[in-house]
């Protein structure tokens, strides 16, 4: 899979895709990311990526042209299965839209700023708008790697434990039963028996009812 990222905040991918499970998906080339900064497709002479608003009003809007110069370029290496602009008002994102995103093979994101895009980047260059929650964030890097996180973690052998992917919570629209590991007893706070029996279809038959009692706890909506 390939994630291109299209940002004027390169730095602030640097650590996200760094550590742990997407750093070994990297190594493994089972995901190849890479940033591509806005501002180096300026055509200004102070390499200005953004201006103000027609019509007047707060803020500076980001240009078409610095996007859609460095779009064509990528799009010139690869075809696209989307090109997804990071907005507050786009789709929410949810776990079904992870799934269907991580069997893609090519992906690029674009993070906006300041007061937003020039609209005829979303009309001509975007393919989908994502969200990742009802509030505003300073700009779509943060969305970005939220987004991308969640997708690579689903690619097969990303995971040690491929079940493991699959057992998460939200997979089947059920919050995941309570985990622990040693010590059995700590200060008294005991671990269910049940986890210690080594009886399998009990254990099973218990994790079950756990995600379903949380489910309806926590997050009634889910139970459908
Ligand atoms: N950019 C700013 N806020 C955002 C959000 N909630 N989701 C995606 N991109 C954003």
């Amino acid at each position: 899979m390939n994630l291109d990222i299209l940002t004027l905040f390169p730095e602030m991918f640097e650590s996200p895709f760094g550590h742990s499970i997407i750093k070994r998906a990297v190594e493994k080339k089972l995901v190849q990311i890479e940033i591509h900064n806005i501002r180096n497709y300026s055509q200004s002479k102070h390499r200005s990526v953004d201006d103000y608003p027609f019509g007047g009003g707060a803020g500076m809007v980001m240009q078409v042209e610095p996007i859609d110069l460095c779009m064509q370029h990528l799009k010139e290496q690869r075809a696209y299965d989307e090109v997804i602009y990071l907005s507050p008002d786009g789709e929410l994102f949810d776990q079904p839209m992870a799934n269907q995103l991580s069997t893609k093979q090519n992906l690029m994101f674009l993070c906006g700023h300041y007061k937003g895009v020039d609209e005829r980047v979303r009309e001509h260059l975007v393919t989908r708008e994502i969200s990742i929650g009802n509030y505003v964030l300073t700009g779509g890097e943060l969305a970005a790697a939220v987004i991308i996180d969640a997708i690579v973690r689903l690619i097969p052998g990303t995971i040690g434990d491929e079940q493991s992917a699959l057992s998460d919570s939200f997979q089947d629209d059920l919050i995941s039963p309570p985990v622990y590991t040693r010590p059995a007893d700590y200060k008294g706070w005991k671990v269910p028996d049940v986890l210690l029996s080594g009886h399998q279809a009990k254990i099973e038959e218990w994790r079950h009812e756990q995600s379903l009692l949380r489910t309806g706890q926590k997050r009634p909506d889910l139970l459908k």
